[in-house]
């Protein structure tokens, strides 16, 4: 069997079988070609796929046994081969760390352009690092800066750790355990960035199957699920340099956040898919409001 007709196949499959896509991919037919690639030990990140390979049976069955995995168990297919992509670079993930999907990926790689445009970027802190791919493609987008990762998991910062070493960034990206800015006294950045959790009580309720893979506190927001946006917002300015900025996505929580504090102007970065649901604030704006 070739290539494509497999991952044409293994489409079909994953289509029917009820999955969610959504951590790593957003449909059948990408899940499809990263499993069928992954199971056959063919580098995703190449830039051609050779859809003309023909599989031997041994592959076939490699794939196979793959795919009834991901859908007997519904385990999120990085976790199945402990592997993520995000910003353009590879990640090591296992159930310690969510899977790396956030929307700040297409804003680190174009260095948030405009918005940070001639800003000189020395110092940022990636607040809830998880597996640190944030704040490993920070470093890599910007080469002059130190970057501090910090998360409340220890679990999460070993895992930030393989990633460190596998990109050979250790002496870039520093790991620090901290319960929000707790473990970060007296420290200041440049740009602080944060993809936090935001799910409300509601939604944390109805998240489909792959999602019970996942570290909780990695999602969990309480409520409204602003009670780690709140934190944040009252306490980043101490945390910023005079001309800092502070990125943060809100996901679901967008319309809580515009709901709790209506006098503030965030501004709201449209993603290539059309959605705004990361905001950027500068410190002198974190400033100005009351939080
Ligand atoms: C949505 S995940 C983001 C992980 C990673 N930055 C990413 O985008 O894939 C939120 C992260 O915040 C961490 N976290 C939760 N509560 C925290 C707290 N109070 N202080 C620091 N980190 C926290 C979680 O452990 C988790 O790794």
């Amino acid at each position: 069997m070739r290539l494509e007709i497999c991952v044409a196949q293994v489409e079909r499959r994953l289509a029917d079988g009820g999955l969610y896509f959504g951590h790593g991919t957003d449909n059948a037919f990408d899940e499809a070609v990263w499993l069928a690639l992954a199971a056959i030990e063919l580098d995703a990140g190449a830039d051609q796929i050779p859809w003309q390979k023909t599989l031997t049976d041994t592959e076939q069955a490699q794939v196979e046994a793959l795919l009834a995995r991901r859908i007997r168990t519904r385990r999120p297919l990085a976790y199945l081969i402990n592997q993520a992509w995000f910003a353009g670079h590879e990640f090591f993930v296992d159930e310690r760390v969510i899977v790396p999907r956030s929307h700040l990926g297409e804003w680190i790689v174009g260095c948030f352009a405009p918005w940070l445009a001639g800003q000189p970027i020395a110092s940022i802190l990636d607040l809830g690092t998880g597996s640190g791919c944030i704040a490993i493609a920070l470093a890599h987008a910007f080469p002059a800066a130190r970057v501090d990762a910090s998360d409340l998991s220890s679990d999460a910062l070993a895992v930030a750790a393989i990633n460190t070493r596998r990109h050979d960034i250790v002496d870039r990206v520093r790991l620090l355990r901290s319960n929000l800015f707790t473990g970060l006294a007296g420290q200041r950045y440049d740009l602080i960035v944060c993809n936090p959790p935001y799910v409300s009580d509601a939604i944390m309720g109805g998240l489909p199957d792959e999602y019970s893979y996942e570290p909780a506190l990695a999602f969990a927001g309480g409520s409204e699920g602003l009670d780690f946006i709140d934190s944040l917002l009252r306490e980043a300015r101490t945390h910023l340099t005079d001309e800092g900025t502070l990125v943060v996505e809100a996901g679901s929580a967008k319309a809580a956040v515009e709901a709790a504090w209506p006098q503030v102007s965030f501004t709201w970065l449209t993603s290539l898919n059309g959605e705004s649901v990361v905001f950027l604030l500068g410190a002198q704006e974190l400033q100005q409001y009351r939080w």
